[in-house]
């Protein structure tokens, strides 16, 4: 059994304009995707193209207008169960606009501790000193705010905190995109260990297909709400000429400003 399965899902966003008929827009069409265990699957796309509604779909945040979506097999639409919610994390890109300011580190990482285990206060100091630190981080930083923190440090406090419960599958919603060049290899490292340490799985939604071959298993390319492309395993050669990855590397500024080209 896959860890998770999306059966044919679509999505529709409503729109209900003053004096204008009602108008609907399809963002998600037949979406079918399966996770395994153990292993993190590249979620493609241009913006727009309905990753991040993937994503809120998958933590119950948006009900699919069709379709089926199951956590070990389970339909996590039509349960009454809530225990998956325990086991789905996720980890935005702004991590500042993620995190109340007024929360130190410590309470932002204990929040989901305190939703859904009952540690004894001793026991729950002992849990956050392991998790800032594994995050590469200090005990000393739990007493800090987020203000205090540079963007990177503030995005392994997130991290911390969506591997706090022990879930099953994190959900990496261009978690890396807003860091430099330098963070991003350093939070993408992270990410690797902590999936081979604690048998995690991911879901990557990026745009950046570099980073999408550093930390996934294989990926799919999404377009306009369908699935265009599948590719298998992140170091394998991925055909320059498929026009959805040619697509993905289009829609990004190269690194360097020699290798920019303007496009009309
Ligand atoms: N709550 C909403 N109500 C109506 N339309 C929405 C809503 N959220 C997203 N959309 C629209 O759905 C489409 C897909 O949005 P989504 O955020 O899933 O794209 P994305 O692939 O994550 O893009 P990006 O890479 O820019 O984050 C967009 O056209 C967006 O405007
Ligand atoms: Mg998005």
């Amino acid at each position: 059994m896959s860890l998770l399965q999306m059966e044919q899902v679509s999505h529709r966003y409503g729109s209900q304009r003053f004096l204008s008929r009602q108008t609907e827009r399809t963002v998600l069409q037949d979406v079918t995707l399966t996770l395994e265990a153990g292993t993190c699957l590249g979620l493609l796309g241009r913006s727009g193209a309905g990753k991040s509604t993937l994503g809120r779909i998958l933590l119950g945040l948006e009900r699919p207008t069709a379709g089926r979506v199951l956590f070990e097999g389970q339909d996590i639409y039509r349960t009454t169960a809530n225990d998956y919610r325990q086991d789905i994390q996720v980890v935005f890109q702004d991590s500042f606009a993620a995190v109340n300011p007024k929360m130190t580190a410590g309470q932002i990482i204990a929040e989901p501790l305190t939703n859904f285990t009952r540690l004894a206060p001793d026991a729950l100091q002992h849990r956050l000193v392991t998790l800032i630190e594994q995050v590469g981080l200090t005990r000393a930083d739990l007493a800090k705010y987020p203000n205090q923190f540079s963007g990177g440090q503030l995005q392994r406090i997130c991290i911390a905190r969506a591997i706090a419960t022990n879930p099953k599958l994190i959900i990496l919603d261009e978690a890396v995109s807003s860091l430099d060049m330098v963070n991003k290899a350093l939070i993408l490292a992270l990410l690797g260990e902590l999936k081979d340490k604690y048998d995690l799985s991911y879901l990557f939604i990026t745009h950046d297909l570099q980073a999408a071959q550093a930390l996934s298993d294989r990926f799919v390319i999404l377009d306009q709400g369908q699935i265009v492309g599948e590719y298998p395993t992140r170091k394998a050669f991925v055909d320059a000429t498929d026009p959805h990855v040619l697509a993905i590397k289009n829609a990004m500024l190269a690194t360097h400003p020699r290798y920019r080209t303007i496009r009309k």
